[in-house]
């Protein structure tokens, strides 16, 4: 048999058998069941189609990785052929193949690569029976634009055929540089790189201290891919104690677990901290680490708050101490940091759901921080969420503030008013039936508006459309939302990441200026506004389910 050096036949397959109809590449890039990645020639194909799309493969450099599921080495060798034979100069990926998302965004940037293929379907369950994904990233760092990502969905629609370079395995266990005939494998450790750059954000000597102060932490890896990272930063380098970070090996089924951070999936860690109130810190990160969960003790911080506190208190983490430029949310997302960038004077954006959404503000430098709902934040550090970055600022400004994580949201609200917030999912839906209910709820909210809903009357009713401010596209359809008067919002949007049938997400908001009731639990605060949506929307008639599967 050839060794890697020696193979430099280039070897075409037969016809291609596997077809994309109906499998275009949504926000998250290709993400399907394990089964169906399995199907002769599917990933090849686009593999292929990638490489035939996305500019500058020959002679440049790519960065490979994942967040260890079933099939993610497997994948990664087959990536490596096809890259060998479509003449890329170098394939940067990591020992065993592990590398989270926000991680292989810094690579990109700091390599100067072409972009970045990133195995993982993010906080979807792993193993042979879960699901598997491919995201394509370009060469700023972000996942690939709407447009790259309807490219490569045309072109699969044209090949017949892919090449890839006939050869042994590449072994990816180790260090190193290895010739895969005319392109270089360079295996680095995953972890490195992005150390060095949260060093360059964070003051790490008073997160230290505040961890020798009587400050107890736990962090969830959730046995997917910020295991080893989190080992690195909280336990070497801040001095954590050993045993900080629970489920820190990632494994190939995350312990058939579902890497998502909430309070449903990462029940066990919630409870420790808001039932048991252990620890004064908690955090989890999902499959491909790009989401984070945040908690104190008896408190949970809901993702778009945490976005708020992170904006109104940067100036305490060095990477922010000189201002930020402006903000961005998605439109599902509460309005909290809205009220803190008014109070700063800076532009706050709201863009569709989906980080590429960010990338051109990012880009052109007109905002520093951004986040999702889903328990997404991030910065201009790097082109796509950070979980471990959010979980260090966090604790950045817990050291400079010294107060408790409920301390810290009191304060906020106290300043700001509070913004009750909550995520309704109804998961696995007939797709028909979620397709009639939503477009009979649309057709119904120009009768709304001017009309008394939940105790307030509609401001606006429409269907969300974007028009980017850099490039000026348009993105249609991003939603359903009912303003009111009051400023409460409605939201009603079709996941586009789901795998099994539709997830309907409904996202409800009621805002209580300073001097109202700051401490109701959110689900008692948005009642009327549930109950109102729950019956405009016919949702327990239409899909039978008496309550949502996840409630956020
Ligand atoms: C979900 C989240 C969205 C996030 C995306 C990728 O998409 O709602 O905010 O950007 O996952 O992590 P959805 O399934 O709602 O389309
Ligand atoms: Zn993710």
């Amino acid at each position: 048999m050839k060794t890697p050096e020696e193979a430099t036949t280039l070897q075409r397959t037969v016809k291609l058998k596997a077809s994309f109809e109906d499998q275009k590449p949504g926000t998250s890039g290709l993400r399907k069941s394990i089964c169906k990645f399995s199907e002769p020639h599917y990933l090849e194909s686009f593999i292929e189609a990638i490489f035939q799309t996305l500019p500058n493969v020959k002679g440049g450099t790519l960065v490979l990785g994942g967040d260890g599921r079933y099939g993610n080495e497997k994948a990664i060798q087959t990536i490596l052929k096809i890259g060998a034979a479509h003449n890329l100069d170098r394939i940067i990926t990591t020992t065993n193949g592990i590398l989270s998302t926000p991680a292989a965004s810094n690579l990109i940037r700091n390599r100067k690569a072409i972009g970045g293929i990133i195995l993982s379907a993010s906080h979807n369950p792993g193993g042979p029976d879960g699901d598997f994904g491919v995201k394509v990233n370009g060469a700023n760092g972000g996942p690939a634009s709407e447009s790259l990502t309807n490219s490569i969905y045309s072109c699969t629609k044209e090949l017949n055929e892919y090449i890839f370079l006939e050869s042994p395995n590449v072994s990816i266990n180790a260090q190193g540089e290895k010739p895969l005939g005319g392109m270089i494998v360079e295996v680095i450790d995953g972890v490195e790189d992005y150390v060095m750059l949260m060093k360059k954000l964070f003051n790490f000597e008073s997160i230290k201290q505040l961890l020798n102060d009587d400050f107890t932490l736990i962090f969830d890896a959730m046995n997917a891919v910020t295991g080893p990272y989190a080992h690195r930063l909280l336990e070497q380098l801040l001095k954590a104690p050993q045993g900080t970070v629970i489920n820190g090996l990632p494994l190939e089924d995350f312990g058939g677990c579902h890497p998502d951070p909430n309070l449903t999936y990462a029940s066990g860690l919630a409870e420790l901290l808001l039932k048991k109130k252990k620890y004064s810190f908690g955090a989890a990160c999902d499959g491909d680490g790009d989401r984070n969960m945040i908690l104190g003790k008896g408190c949970f911080v809901n993702p778009s708050d945490s976005l708020a506190v992170i904006t109104a208190n940067a100036h305490f983490i060095p990477g922010y101490a000189n201002g930020i430029k402006g903000v961005a949310r998605s439109m599902p997302t509460s309005s909290a940091v809205d009220a803190v960038a008014k109070d700063l004077g800076i532009n706050c954006f709201e863009t569709p759901t989906g980080w590429k959404f960010f990338g051109n503000l990012l880009d052109a430098n007109m905002i520093t921080l951004c986040g999702e709902e889903s328990f997404g934040t991030g910065s201009n550090h790097v082109r796509e969420k950070d979980g471990l970055w959010a979980v260090l600022c966090w604790l950045q400004i817990l050291s400079k503030r010294r107060l408790s994580v409920a301390e810290i949201m009191k304060d906020h609200w106290q300043k700001y008013g509070r913004h009750y917030y909550s995520r309704h999912d109804y998961e696995g839906v007939e797709s028909n039936v979620a397709i009639a209910l939503f477009d009979r709820l649309e057709k119904l909210l120009p009768t709304l508006i001017g009309n008394q809903f939940a105790g307030s009357i509609v401001k606006i009713a429409d269907n969300f459309a974007y028009t980017d401010p850099i490039d000026k596209s348009v993105s249609k359809n991003q939603g359903l939302r009912i303003i009111l008067e009051d400023n409460s919002r409605l939201i009603i949007r079709m996941s586009g990441t789901g795998t099994k049938g539709a997830t309907l997400r409904v996202y409800l908001e009621s805002y209580v200026a300073t001097g109202g009731r700051l401490d109701l639990d959110p689900q008692e605060a948005l009642k009327p506004l549930i109950n109102e949506i729950n019956s405009l929307a016919e949702i327990e008639e239409r899909t039978g389910m008496k309550k949502p599967t996840v409630i956020t």
